[in-house]
């Protein structure tokens, strides 16, 4: 019998066929969601990441709160032409302390995954102030409302409790100091050593150039540290796996 007859017979008999495409579901079904369960050991552990300090922390919120997601991604694909042009292809464990993840759906801007070190602060300010100022094209919005929103890290540390109680590992420590901390890492003459020790490689400085704290200080600071956690140079995917 040629297969689309033993075919037919299952398309005759509504109850059979009912039975079985059930059956393909399932096992389809469990196929796609059983590795889900032991997810933990699908991502990798990659050293150098690091939960966000809590300046970076508030600019994320930031770029949420602006929906910057909406124009721009963070991810790049393992493609030759993203690689070529972004860099290094997103790991999964680069974006295992976001909550909400930003890998995004749509560019109308670049990917922004590896944005951090590529500019300068100065950079980062005229371009958020008036992006058509320095690439005259864009059809990026103007974000310099950013300079005069002031901040103080009032509910820095409720915030980071909260993303501990989802899974990132602050410590204690870290949130007790969060908002010394908040303070520490864009102080223009400040003291920066507490806070690399907290959070390594975080990127320390005056970001947006005014003697007071602003959003546009902690948007910058996210954006210098997008990208930077991993050291590349000397990172070997785990084939063990
Ligand atoms: C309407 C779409 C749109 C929105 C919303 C938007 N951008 Fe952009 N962005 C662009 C485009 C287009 C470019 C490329 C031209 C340019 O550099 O301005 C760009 C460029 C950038 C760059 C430079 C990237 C590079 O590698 O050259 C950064 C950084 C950036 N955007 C950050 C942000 C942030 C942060 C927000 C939210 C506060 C945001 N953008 C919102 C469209 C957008």
């Amino acid at each position: 019998m040629a297969l689309m007859e033993k075919h037919a017979i299952l398309e005759k008999s509504p109850t059979l066929l009912l039975v079985s495409s059930l059956l393909v579901v399932t096992v389809g079904g469990i196929v796609e969601i059983a590795p889900l369960f032991w997810l933990e050991n699908t991502i990798e552990e990659v050293d150098g990441m690091r939960p966000y300090s809590p300046l970076e922390l508030a600019g994320r919120e930031v770029y949420i709160r602006e929906g910057c997601y909406v124009c721009h991604s963070q991810m790049i694909r393992p493609m030759r032409d993203e690689v070529e042009r972004y860099g290094h292809y997103s790991l999964a464990a680069e974006s295992m302390y976001d909550h909400p993840f930003q890998w995004g759906s749509k560019r109308t801007g670049p990917d922004l995954a590896r944005v951090g070190g590529r500019y300068s602060d100065a950079w980062h300010v005229d371009h958020f102030t008036d992006p058509q100022s320095v690439v005259p094209e864009s059809v990026m919005p103007k974000y310099a409302f950013l300079l005069d929103a002031q901040i103080d890290g009032e509910y820095i540390a409720d915030l980071m409790s909260t993303h501990r109680f989802v899974g990132v590992p602050y410590s204690d420590e870290q949130i007790e100091l969060a908002r010394a901390d908040f303070h520490a890492q864009a102080d223009a003459d400040g003291d920066y050593g507490e806070v690399e020790d907290r959070y390594p490689g975080a990127p320390v400085g005056n970001f947006d150039g005014q003697p007071q704290l602003t959003e546009m200080d902690a948007l910058i600071a996210y954006m210098q540290v997008l990208g930077t956690m991993v050291d590349f140079s000397t990172f070997t995917p785990d084939a063990s796996r």
